[in-house]
């Protein structure tokens, strides 16, 4: 069995989502396991160039992960024809230019959502990346949690019988930074000329999620706000929060299923998880976390008693039984980035490519229009 090295140029690796899900867990835990086995038995290794703008950063990091290739020219390494592949995991809003640059060099592609900030330019980056005829993949990381993997199980298996409804509720309190605790998230996603804005970042999520699990997205309102209209940036400094922070959405789906998502920035947690989707349907109901996953079957659901004059005796959260851990499950971003490179290297079937991550952007671009007019949209089909 041969072993042969794929040059992966990575972009953006000193990012939160860059560094610690596609570098660390992804790219050198893949390396550590001794790579990716191809379905011909060959192995592929992953053979990372560290892009960045400061020399010194990226040095470190490279010296600190045994990786022996870094640049801050990413013109150069696109040159480069030993490097096939180019992954970007830096600003949305640089994205869809870099992307372009490394489709018009022939480079395969790997990046983060979303693609880009409008859907114009992810369309023309799908159709151009479909010309040169290049891999391309967008990372769709929740539909490999395991929560959401148990719910596909769960559906897969005929347990909702006719799916009915679905409630998400995303989000957690991000502080604001000026009272003694400084803010977890990068101050961008809280400025709109910097592409922040809960609705650009999580409707692409919620497209996939719901698309894939269960039912293509037809219809979208939305209302967004912007809950905390100031807050303080990662040297201290006051700034105007002008983007949305909460969005509160609901969509239509194929098959008559009705979904709402809260995503929400501004919020304190009374749930499992970060993450919760409640699926209902006539045969059973489920929730789902990141990674534990409860069902409540029609035979099995109580008879609770509307009495307001006596405090409730029913403990509702121990009504619902736990989908066991029969598989194990890995990091998503890992088993993706591990398919994106059988499809590279082997040809294999890939689903999660420009287009989709085009119709990601789509829904987020109709969920900003559907809250400043204040009304239902369509969703439809893209033509690439
Ligand atoms: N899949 C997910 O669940 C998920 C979660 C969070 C973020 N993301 C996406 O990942 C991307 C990065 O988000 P993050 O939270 O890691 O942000 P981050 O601010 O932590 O990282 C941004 C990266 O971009 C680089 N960068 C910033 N400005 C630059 C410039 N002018 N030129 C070159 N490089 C520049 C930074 O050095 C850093 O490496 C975004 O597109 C975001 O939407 C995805």
């Amino acid at each position: 069995m041969a072993t042969r090295k794929l040059g992966i140029i990575m972009n953006g690796v000193t990012g939160r989502m860059g560094l610690n899900q596609h570098l660390v867990r992804s790219i050198l835990a893949i390396r550590d396991q001794g790579g990716v086995t191809l379905p011909n038995g060959d192995r592929v290794m992953p053979d990372p160039i560290l892009v960045g703008r400061n020399a010194e950063k990226i040095g470190a990091l490279a010296q600190q992960y045994g990786i022996a290739r870094t640049t801050t020219d990413l013109a150069a390494a696109l040159q480069n024809p030993d490097d096939a592949v180019f992954f970007d995991a830096a600003t949305t809003q640089m994205r869809a230019d870099l992307v372009t640059q490394a489709i018009e060099a022939g480079k395969h592609i790997y990046c983060e959502k979303p693609v880009a900030d409008r859907l114009d330019k992810a369309v023309a980056l799908a159709k151009l990346a479909k010309q040169k005829g290049v891999k391309n993949g967008v990372v769709q990381d929740k539909l490999f949690l395991p929560g959401l993997r148990k719910i596909a199980m769960l559906r897969d298996a005929g347990f909702f019988g006719r799916m009915l409804s679905v409630r998400g509720e995303f989000g957690y309190w991000v502080f604001e930074g000026d009272w003694g605790q400084p803010a977890q998230r990068p101050s961008w996603n809280y400025k709109k000329a910097e592409g922040g804005g809960i609705i650009l970042d999580m409707l692409c999520h919620w497209r996939y999620v719901l698309d894939n699990l269960f039912g293509a997205v037809q219809a979208v309102s939305c209302l967004g706000a912007t809950h905390i209209p100031a807050r303080v940036d990662e040297s201290g400094k006051t700034y105007t929060a002008d983007t949305d922070d909460a969005a509160y959405a609901t969509f239509q789906l194929a098959g008559g299923v009705i979904a709402h998502i809260n995503s929400s920035w501004a919020t304190r947690l009374r749930r499992d998880d970060l993450v919760t989707f409640q699926v209902d349907g006539t045969h059973g109901s489920a929730v789902a976390g990141l990674t534990r996953c409860v069902t409540q079957s029609r035979v099995n659901t109580p008879r609770p008693v509307w009495n307001p004059d006596v405090p409730q005796t029913m403990k509702f959260n121990e009504q619902w039984e736990d989908v066991p851990d029969n598989i194990t499950y890995e990091n998503g971003f890992k088993i993706q980035w591990e398919d994106f490179i059988r499809h590279v290297c082997a040809h294999t079937p890939w689903k999660y490519d420009l287009v989709e991550g085009a119709k990601g952007v789509q829904l987020a671009e109709l969920g900003l229009k559907s809250w400043a007019e204040r009304r239902w949209l369509d969703v439809p089909a893209l033509s690439i």
